[in-house]
């Protein structure tokens, strides 16, 4: 906990995931220019934590092509940590090439997604993670393990929770230092989510959780409240609320960034992100790509600055001013 204005802040770590997950599943390529805009502009709102891009094979996600040369552009000054997809060693002899600050390993709790995903069983592909995290820790490297259809799956039906617990518990035993718990088609309300989670906790303590939800039926705010409740403090997020996954049918983009930062700041949380600057780059990259802004606070904070009336963070905060 840190402290502002003599008052302490509950202090929330964002992981934004709009460059990887929000471009995985966008029909129109951004160049290497733009990809590498967008991330600056995003470190530059304050995002300490930015999931850059993939090392996966270029055929079968064609926009995470170039993820190499990407980070070899990038500036690498300040704090911001810089995290790529692995799926496998050749993935893994890739990120540590282009020094990537952070691996992110993926599996699911359901075997159909993860056949669809990586062509592998979830146990063969816990088997296939354990010599990557030793060798990527033995090189400092932070592993991540990210668990999908923690809610449901697309090919399977519902997941049970104490089977995302076991899971959960068995990737913190094979030492990522964080598992992101994805509702990967975005099927989850508070209803499901909380008995998920209560699952979890009792394996894996709160500070090694993220959370990941799509927003596929609108929940994703509402989700995160029981999560915040149960003391979890990294979620990930989208600006513009981008994203998808290629072999989730259906599934749309993450919770958008610019609504986490104005709920997280309407709580009094504190995030580190100036929401102005996060909003113009959401509405920025939107135009690149051709389709509507995906936050509802970026469209708000958009038509605002439009119409030149001042910056919403205050009004997020409740700061009144007197007549
Ligand atoms: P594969 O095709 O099943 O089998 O790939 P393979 O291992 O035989 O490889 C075939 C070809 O891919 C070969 O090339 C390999 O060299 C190449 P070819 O001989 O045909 O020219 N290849 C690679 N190329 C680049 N980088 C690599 C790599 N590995 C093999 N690392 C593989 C297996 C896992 C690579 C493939 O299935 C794949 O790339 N899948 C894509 C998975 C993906 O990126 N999904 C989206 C991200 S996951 C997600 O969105 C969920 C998440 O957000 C959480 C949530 O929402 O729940 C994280
Ligand atoms: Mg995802």
């Amino acid at each position: 906990m840190s402290k502002e204005h003599g008052t302490p802040v509950d202090r929330v770590s964002l992981v934004e995931v709009g460059p990887r997950d929000g471009l995985q599943n966008e029909p129109r390529l951004l160049s290497l220019a733009q990809r590498l805009l967008l991330i600056n502009r995003l470190a530059e709102s304050g995002l300490q934590r930015i999931e850059v891009g993939a090392f996966v094979s270029p055929k079968r996600v064609p926009q995470m092509a170039d993820s190499a040369e990407l980070f070899e552009a990038l500036p690498r000054k300040g704090a911001t940590r810089y995290g790529a997809l692995v799926p496998n060693l050749q993935g893994l002899q890739a990120a540590i090439q282009a020094r990537v600050d952070e691996i992110g390993l993926f599996t699911a709790c359901s075997d159909g997604f993860t056949r669809a995903n990586i062509g592998i069983s979830v146990e063969e592909s816990l088997v296939s993670f354990a010599p990557l995290v030793a060798e990527a820790r033995r090189l400092g490297i932070k592993v991540r393990g990210y668990l999908s259809t923690v809610i449901a799956c697309p090919y399977d039906g519902p997941t049970r929770p104490k089977r995302v617990a076991a899971l959960a518990e068995r990737l913190l035993d094979l030492g990522c230092h964080e598992i992101s718990l994805g509702d990967t088609i975005g099927v989850g309300t508070p209803g499901t989510v909380a008995p998920m989670l209560d699952a979890v906790l009792h394996e894996v303590p709160a500070g090694r959780l993220a959370v990941h939800f799509h927003d596929t039926y609108g929940q994703g705010l509402a989700n995160l409240l029981p999560a915040l409740e149960r003391g979890i403090r990294t979620i990930d997020c989208s600006v513009a609320g981008l994203g998808g996954c290629p072999y989730a049918p259906g599934a749309s983009g993450n919770v958008a960034s610019e609504e986490v930062v104005y709920l997280l700041h309407g709580l009094g949380m504190s995030t580190g992100v100036n929401l102005d600057k996060l909003a113009a780059t959401g509405q920025w990259v939107s135009e690149q790509l051709g389709r509507p802004n995906g936050s509802r606070v970026g469209q708000a904070l958009h038509a605002r600055a439009r119409e030149q009336q001042p910056g919403l963070d205050e009004i997020a905060q409740g700061e009144c001013h007197d007549p």
